[in-house]
């Protein structure tokens, strides 16, 4: 696996590789995606491969603007609304797939929908304008694992199953895109993400309501809707969540100004000491990362997490921390292999 920078040639490079049917790992503003041409199956087939994903777990077409993705998907005026206030960023849009769609199959797991977004790393739209197709990508890492945030993280995870990797430096954001599912002029947050809800709603004039995991777990073999099985995002460590004091055992992982007991705390690591969501959502997957890390040289007992607000971009944090704490199933040992054999999270 090779990693290059933001230059001219890296991003032809990268063209090059994804037009002819390879594997390049980009930069989003959320998270770093693992990127091929959303139109190839075979290409598409690679992601799917190198993730260990299974391949009824449908991807995220990344488009330019919303031109090129009214080629794919058919747009209510709901939909515009939502693309014109926040592309390029950190929304996906799950819409009905045009019946002329020349997305693969395989990007859409044969579902009626498609899954779009526009994203703002300028990277990402450098190498999408370079190649002139949408690139289907889901985050870079294995299937159930802590999405990346930065290009180290994406090598250390996939290694030589990514042909090239482009270096655009940390995402600015840190957590995966909020996906809403929109029919004519009714909307649905599939995901929580790097947008918050209240800023969809500001948009839309009205709540959003919610799709919640226990109802999608009933219909595991064909999700509509994201964030199905509960284990996601999952350190090797175990994690207690909203714990006020955590053990001199655990590594503290903290928001806010710490307490008198995590002043003292020797495996302390912040989130956010000011309180800031933003912060913390940008910290949270590499501080994860080098909490699971610390637990295992220190041989800690777990990861204790301080509670964080339900608010803002609190909302997705918190749905990421519940899964990372959640049982483990699937690519965990042990796992139950009639059922939740893999995780079909992404
Ligand atoms: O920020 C992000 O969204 C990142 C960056 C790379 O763009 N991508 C990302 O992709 O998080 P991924 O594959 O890790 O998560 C995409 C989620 C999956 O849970 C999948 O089930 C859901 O989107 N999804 C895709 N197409 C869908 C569809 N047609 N209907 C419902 N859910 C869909
Ligand atoms: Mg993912």
């Amino acid at each position: 696996m090779r990693c290059r920078g933001q230059t001219k040639s890296a991003i032809e490079e990268a063209a090059a590789i994804l037009r002819s049917g390879g594997l390049v790992a980009i930069p989003t503003e959320t998270v770093y995606g693992l990127a091929a041409d959303a139109c190839d199956d075979a290409a598409v087939a690679k992601i799917f491969e190198a993730k260990g994903r299974p391949s009824f777990n449908p991807l995220i077409s990344h488009v330019a603007d919303a031109e090129m993705a009214r080629g794919l998907v058919v747009f209510s005026p709901l939909a515009e609304k939502l693309a014109a206030a926040f592309w390029p960023g950190p929304l996906t849009l799950v819409l009905p797939r045009r019946t002329t769609s020349p997305l693969s199959h395989l990007t859409t797991a044969g579902l009626e929908t498609a899954a779009v977004r526009a994203p703002a790393h300028p990277l990402a739209q450098a190498v999408i304008a370079a190649v002139g197709r949408p690139l289907a990508a889901p985050s870079a890492n294995r299937s159930g694992m802590v999405s990346p945030t930065t290009a180290a993280h994406v090598a250390g995870g996939l290694g030589d199953r990514v042909d090239l990797v482009l270096d655009g430096g940390a995402c600015v954001i840190g957590l995966e895109s909020a996906i809403v599912y929109v029919e004519g002029d009714a909307a649905t947050l599939l995901r929580p993400g790097g947008l918050a809800r209240a800023d969809i709603e500001a948009v839309i004039g009205a709540p959003l309501d919610r799709v919640q995991d226990q109802k999608n777990a009933e219909n595991q073999s064909r999700p509509s809707a994201p964030g199905m099985l509960k284990s996601h995002y999952a350190p090797a460590a175990a994690l207690r969540l909203d714990v006020e004091e955590a053990r001199k055992s655990e590594v503290a992982l903290l928001f806010g100004a710490p307490s008198p007991a995590h002043d003292a705390h020797p495996y302390a690591i912040q989130l956010s000491a000011a309180g800031d969501l933003r912060e913390a959502a940008a910290r949270l997957f590499a501080a994860m990362r080098e909490a699971d890390a610390l637990c295992a040289s220190e041989t800690l007992s777990g990861i204790a997490v301080a509670p964080i607000p339900n608010t803002g971009l609190g909302e997705a944090i918190n749905d990421r921390l519940t899964r990372a704490a959640a049982p483990r199933h699937g690519f965990a040992a042990g796992a139950d292999s009639t059922h939740k054999s893999v995780d079909p999270q992404s």
